[in-house]
């Protein structure tokens, strides 16, 4: 394997806006290559398992809700320190902190409609994938 590897959702407030290639463009231009990808539609327990550590939070209902309003697109991204990596290319969670250049400044619409979400740890990235992929779904 080059590198490691990180988990990545393109959101639905991007696949409504038919961003799809705009936001892979972005992540290869970064310098990450996309060994796995697919288009599914969320469910609610996909939704709740997937951000179960947020459960408590007082934005939890609206995030499960907006991430199975429409399409998603899971990914693998390979790449050095994927992780790390794939956190700047995204830029700030919130759109009005990002950098230029970043996913979230180019794209995103608000803190909760924010494009895309990268896993914050290689431990959490390997959780993440599994959720989503098997080895043999994985070529890099
Ligand atoms: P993500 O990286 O997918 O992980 C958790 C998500 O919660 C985060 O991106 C944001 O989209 C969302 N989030 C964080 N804070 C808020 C908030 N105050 N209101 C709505 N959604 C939020």
């Amino acid at each position: 394997m080059a590198g490691t590897r990180t988990f990545s959702i393109i959101k639905p407030d991007a696949t409504e806006r038919n961003l799809t290639g705009a936001v892979n463009k972005v992540i290869e231009d970064g310098g990450l290559r996309i060994v796995a990808q697919r288009r599914i539609q969320m469910t609610q327990v996909q939704a709740e398992r997937f951000y179960g550590v947020h459960s408590e939070r007082p934005f939890f209902g609206e995030l499960v809700e907006f991430m199975t309003s429409g399409p998603v697109v899971v990914q693998v991204l390979e790449g050095e320190n994927a992780v790390a990596r794939y956190r700047d290319i995204m830029g700030a969670t919130n759109p009005a902190e990002a950098a230029d250049g970043t996913i979230r400044k180019l794209f995103a619409k608000s803190i909760g409609e924010n494009s895309a979400h990268g896993s914050d740890s290689d431990e959490n990235a390997e959780l993440e994938i599994a959720q989503f992929f098997s080895a043999a779904d994985i070529v890099g």
